[in-house]
């Protein structure tokens, strides 16, 4: 007995209609943009032949306001799971062409249920955001849609990776659920994210203002934060996305890909010398040093253009997949100030759920002063990195390489911040405060009396540093590891991390602690 030939004719209708319904004029059009279909983007991401889909043929209730006759391919979602090498990844991508990927109840059950998945195999997911946001004809449908996707953005936290693209017009909800997932790529032209529109704001405030401005991959990546990746445009967003997931484990109970059998050098990169200023108010320039340290030159730079006064990104030591935590005195000296802190704060608890070893290159001479600093909130900023370190039970090395003042010397993860090792470079100045601040306010009625002051200061600079800043002091008193030359860094901290990979600590049974938000 064989299947009736019409039965596999409308099976294959069926299939065509729904995954073939974008005009080739339109897809050109697309093209041209830099943009990919929904289909194209899932065909992408995955290995050749591996993607299910999962709920081609669910179709929105056509009892809601004006749906009636509305015919709304895979109703505007294409949700299932793939594989990428041996690592399978949930993913789904809205789809803009069907009523803009607005989201309806249908639309929310497929996403909840693909991320639900991702939660029971313990993989990543991968969400292709592009849509107007809640289904306007869909009313408390559609929130309690979104309400349904956030809840399980939250349940998955912590658990899997999630990943989201932005490649379209995201309003509304649309922009809440990358927003509560681990990272958010833009792309730098079709992309947009704000919660009301310009027409809203003028609207309610009166004031004119362009998408640009309020939601463009730009601004996001460079001034809300919200974006921690520009992509050139969907196909180099997918590159993006495989890069990130190279350095994660599938879910935080595995460990990241490390590649042990990479041995590790004992050579003396002699180089590193030349990279550091010989006059201490001169900046060191971090990223060189991290390019020297790292495996090939190599960093996965995290929210580049945000808060770029510190760096932060993944890279490996000898095969080792590392968090780096970098000041970069090039900017702003490397004072922190409070978009710094939470772009601190949210990477190491990133690393820290997916086990990633966090390395920490100090250089920093304090936190910013200013009245928009403490009006703003930096005590709770602050102290959001001191609670992110502390907290963080992942190996964690940190290396002092010239400026370690103050509060910021612990929100660098200090020893006493949890730090398994810490290494100081000779140049390492340990203290309350920097040598000039220091002596202005320890001896500011000698100064007065001095001949001549500038150079009696600069004496009495001196002094502190050699004699109450030194890293010796420090080491003396077995508040740092040791003092290490700076060509020595790169195998320190590669046998540091191979020897603390199997650290375990344990905490206070709890639900969770009480961050500063
Ligand atoms: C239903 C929608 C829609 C929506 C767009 N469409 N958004 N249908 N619900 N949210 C429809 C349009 O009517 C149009 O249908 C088609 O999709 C394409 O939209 P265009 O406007 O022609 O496209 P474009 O010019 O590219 O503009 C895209 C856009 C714009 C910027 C996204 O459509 C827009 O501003 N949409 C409304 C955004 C919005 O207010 N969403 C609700 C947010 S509130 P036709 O039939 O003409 O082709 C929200 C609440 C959630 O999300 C709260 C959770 C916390």
């Amino acid at each position: 007995m064989t299947i009736k030939p019409e039965l596999m004719e409308t099976l294959r209708k069926k299939r065509a209609k729904i995954s073939q319904h974008i005009a080739p004029e339109k897809l050109s059009t697309m093209h041209a943009k830099g943009m990919l279909s929904a289909r194209e983007r899932i065909d992408a991401l995955f290995d050749a032949g591996t993607f299910q889909e999962v709920g081609m043929h669910a179709r929105h209730n056509a009892v809601h306001f004006g749906m009636e006759g509305k015919d709304l391919p895979a109703d505007g979602v294409i949700t299932g799971s793939g594989y990428l090498g041996n690592q399978q990844i949930a993913a789904f991508c809205q789809d803009f062409s069907v009523m803009a990927g607005s989201l309806g109840k249908m639309q929310a059950r497929k996403i909840s249920r693909a991320m639900r998945y991702a939660l029971k195999t313990g993989i990543p997911v991968v969400a292709f955001k592009d849509s107007g946001g809640a289904r306007i004809q869909e009313g408390v449908d559609a929130l309690s849609g979104y309400g349904d996707v956030f809840y399980a953005n939250v349940l998955l936290s912590g658990v899997v990776p999630q990943i989201a693209v932005v490649c379209g017009p995201c309003a509304g909800g649309a922009a809440y659920s990358p927003a509560l997932m681990d990272f958010v790529i833009m792309t730098r032209n079709n992309s947009y994210m704000c919660l009301t529109g310009p027409e809203v704001i003028k609207a309610v405030t009166g004031r004119t203002t362009t998408m640009n401005e309020i939601g463009s991959a730009e601004m996001h990546a460079a001034v809300s934060g919200n974006a921690h990746f520009v992509a050139e445009d969907d196909q180099h967003a997918i590159d993006l996305v495989k890069h990130i997931l190279s350095y994660l484990p599938s879910n935080n109970t595995e460990d990241p890909p490390h590649d042990l059998s990479t041995a590790i050098e004992e050579t003396t990169d002699h180089g590193m010398n030349d990279l550091i200023p010989a006059d201490p108010s001169e900046p060191l320039e971090m990223y060189a040093v991290i390019r020297r340290l790292v495996d090939n030159g190599e960093l996965l730079e995290v929210h580049a253009s945000f808060a770029r006064n510190v760096i932060v990104g993944f890279a490996r030591f000898s095969g080792v997949v590392v968090g780096i935590v970098a000041n970069q005195p090039m900017v702003m000296a490397g004072a922190l100030d409070l978009n710094a802190a939470d772009k601190v704060a949210r990477f190491v608890r990133t690393c820290n759920v997916f086990n990633i070893p966090l390395v920490t290159l100090v250089d920093v001479p304090g936190f910013l002063p200013g009245v928009e600093e403490e009006r703003g909130g930096i005590i709770r900023h602050g102290a959001k990195m001191l609670f992110a370190f502390a907290s963080c039970t992942t190996p964690k090395i940190t290396v002092i390489l010239r400026k370690a003042y103050g509060g910021s010397y612990l929100a660098m993860c200090s020893q006493e911040l949890g730090a398994d090792m810490v290494f100081a470079w000779p140049t390492a100045e340990i203290a309350v405060m920097g040598a000039d601040a220091a002596v202005k306010m320890l001896y500011r009625k000698d100064l007065d009396k001095a001949e001549d002051r500038a150079a009696r200061a600069a004496e009495l600079a001196q002094e502190y540093r050699d004699e109450f800043a030194s890293p010796y002091e420090a080491a003396a008193n077995f508040y740092i590891t040791d003092v290490i030359e700076p060509g020595e860094t790169r195998s320190m901290i590669s046998l540091a991390l191979r020897k603390t990979l199997g650290k375990r600590e344990l905490r206070p049974s709890k639900k969770h602690g009480n961050m500063p938000m």
